[in-house]
């Protein structure tokens, strides 16, 4: 495999946490994986076995306590908060299992919100409202998301994470709320916005079909990657 498509790697990356008068906690170790670009990958595990701090670490959301991780051809084990939150931006796109869209918020401004960081782009609205209409939802950009039916609020998180065109799109349980019928509404969805614009997708899941989908599976068991 050429390097040169590697977006993530990590080199025996761990994650400890000090726990007084014991030894630490060890959450991960020595986790050492390579994702190639436009990949799509399943992360499966049993509850608390470390998938979402794992997740955390390979989007420079958290700092491990050993070893390496490179994003986009960076090396951001040694990067502080700031640093990795610039070099997320716009590159790095989230979906979780809640939504976690802003309440006060229309669906379009929601989708808005991204780009608003870019001072430079003058057709915020425009794009925003061409990705609610790829999600299905050109009918509900004025609803607020109490507003929405569950499926229908992760298909705005789906738009506000795609409207920046990410490199990288990290989804935690992004059906884990939503009933199986809406879950494959979603999935669907997911997959043909991450073919579509060739995004790397590495997601969390329990849901074996869900799993099935990605081209590459890792196992985490007790916070060892399986296998
Ligand atoms: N900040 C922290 N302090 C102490 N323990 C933590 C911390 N963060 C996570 N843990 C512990 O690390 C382990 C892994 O947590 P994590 O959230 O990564 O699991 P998970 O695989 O995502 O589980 P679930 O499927 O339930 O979401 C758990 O035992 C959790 O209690
Ligand atoms: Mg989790």
């Amino acid at each position: 495999m050429n390097n040169k498509n590697i977006v993530i790697e990590t080199q025996a990356l761990g994650k400890k946490i000090p726990v007084q008068s014991a030894d630490d906690l060890i959450i991960l170790d020595n986790i050492s994986l390579q994702i190639p670009q436009g990949a799509s990958v399943a992360i499966t595990g049993t509850s608390g076995s470390g998938k979402t701090t794992l997740l955390g670490l390979l989007a420079g959301l958290d700092s491990p306590s050993n070893g390496k991780i490179k994003l986009l051809g960076k090396e951001i084990s040694t990067l502080d908060e700031d640093q990795r939150a610039n070099l997320r931006l716009g590159k790095v796109g989230f979906v979780f299992q809640s939504f976690h869209l802003m309440d006060n918020l229309t669906a379009l401004e929601n989708v808005m919100l991204p780009l608003e960081l870019d001072s430079t782009n003058h057709k915020i609205e425009s794009l925003a409202l061409t990705a609610l209409n790829d999600v299905g939802l050109s009918q509900r950009t004025q609803h607020l998301p109490t507003q929405l039916s569950g499926g229908e609020q992760q298909r705005v998180a789906l738009a506000r994470a795609f409207v920046s065109r990410p490199d990288i799109l990290f989804a935690d349980e992004p059906t884990g709320n939503l009933d199986s019928q809406t879950g494959k509404e979603v999935e669907s969805l997911l997959f043909s916005l991450q073919q579509q614009h060739n995004t790397t997708l590495v997601l969390v899941t329990h849901d074996h079909h869900l799993a099935a989908q990605c081209q590459i599976h890792y196992r985490i068991v007790a916070g060892k990657l399986e296998g």
